[in-house]
């Protein structure tokens, strides 16, 4: 089957640009950014920091380097971390907290991605000789392992106040963090005025082919942008990418209330197959995970089962697939997953 035949529910990163996005970065103007010259990156650093009521943003190659950047922005080398036991940053960036920014992950569990104040306040030890420094307290928002779960602006101003009252920083990895705006219908600053700062991404549901951009204070930025030069994450005409983030924050946000409709009608359809169970509660945004384990086998052989029937989903482990709603995926594909996953089920059943 040809690679565009099949409807790729992987995630949303796979989304191609627009097509005005392909004519902003071929009118473009451009210069060289290292020197803080490039017209468009000015542009949409101004545009993010002020959509998200900062005072400044810096753009980066991908959501990964921005998370690392504000790591080192925020802490020295030796100091602790507190984050949730199932964040990006801890699962899938290559180690780099500790790798590469010096740093002791300190993972806290929590039910669906919102960590509880009082497991953060838990988890800042006094000061004591024998005690690595804790510096930074970390959310992810959306949740992406806890399936797109948005953390509410209430539950980010309570975490932010255990932090602040002991002197530490809160940082959020808001890569889809539109997502979750979106999904409580208010501005994104509801979130962002409980954090010191954050990244997000535009190379995800805002459709964007890279980039994502890491907005504080301007101290903090301009901390980041001396660390993105360490990282190699200096780029010289980098208008190119600029221009398409900025038609994205003008044009691709309120979208993706068109990918959460989809993804509950996909989730509500799963939820009736006998054989599959999906958390409702947690489809809140752009994601569903289904738990496949009643089914009894691997999440692998499920996901290459519907692969031969072209639908494109991620094995996540532990009985658990997940399915991403993204620009390019309209209903009628959602309905022809669901067929999909029917006769998959009933195949897997039969054996
Ligand atoms: C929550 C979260 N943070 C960070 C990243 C990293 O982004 P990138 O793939 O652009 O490095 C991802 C990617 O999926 C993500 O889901």
């Amino acid at each position: 089957m040809p690679k565009e035949e099949f409807i790729d529910l992987r995630s949303d990163t796979v989304t191609l640009p627009t097509e005005e996005m392909l004519e902003a970065i071929r009118h473009a103007k451009l210069g060289d950014d290292v020197y803080g010259e490039d017209p468009t990156v000015n542009e949409l650093e101004a545009l993010a920091a002020e959509r998200m009521g900062k005072e400044a943003a810096v753009l980066v190659p991908s959501g990964t380097m921005a998370n690392l950047v504000s790591l080192m922005s925020n802490t020295k080398r030796g100091d602790l971390v507190i984050l949730e036991s199932e964040a990006h940053m801890y699962w899938y960036e290559v180690g780099g907290i500790s790798a590469v920014a010096g740093l002791l992950p300190w993972p806290v569990k929590s039910k669906a991605g919102a960590l509880d104040p009082l497991d953060v306040e838990a988890a800042i030890r006094p000061r004591n000789i024998h005690f690595p420094e804790p510096s930074l307290v970390c959310v992810e928002n959306t949740h992406n392992r806890h399936g797109g779960t948005v953390v509410s602006p209430e539950q980010l101003h309570a975490v932010g106040e255990v932090a602040r009252s002991h002197g530490l920083r809160f940082y959020m990895d808001g890569a889809r963090i539109f997502n979750a705006a979106v999904a409580l219908g208010v501005d994104v600053k509801e979130f962002t005025k409980h954090v010191d700062n954050l990244m997000f991404c535009l190379s995800k549901g805002l459709s964007c082919p890279v980039g994502s951009l890491v907005v504080g204070n301007r101290d903090f930025v301009e901390r980041a942008r001396k660390n993105r030069k360490v990282l190699g994450g200096g780029m010289r005409q980098a208008g190119i990418i600029a221009a398409a983030g900025i038609v994205a924050l003008e044009t691709m946000v309120d979208r993706l209330a068109d990918d959460h409709r989809n993804s509950r009608f996909l989730a509500e359809g799963c939820a009736k197959i006998d054989g599959l169970s999906v958390d409702l509660v947690r489809v809140q945004t752009n994601m569903v995970v289904l738990d496949i384990s009643g089914l009894g086998v691997e999440d692998a052989l499920f996901t290459s089962k519907l692969r031969e029937k072209g639908v494109l989903a991620g094995a996540i482990g532990k009985g658990k697939v997940r399915f991403v709603t993204h620009r390019g995926i309209e209903r009628e594909h959602v309905e022809r997953a669901l067929e999909a996953i029917k006769d998959v089920v009933a195949e897997l059943r039969s054996r």
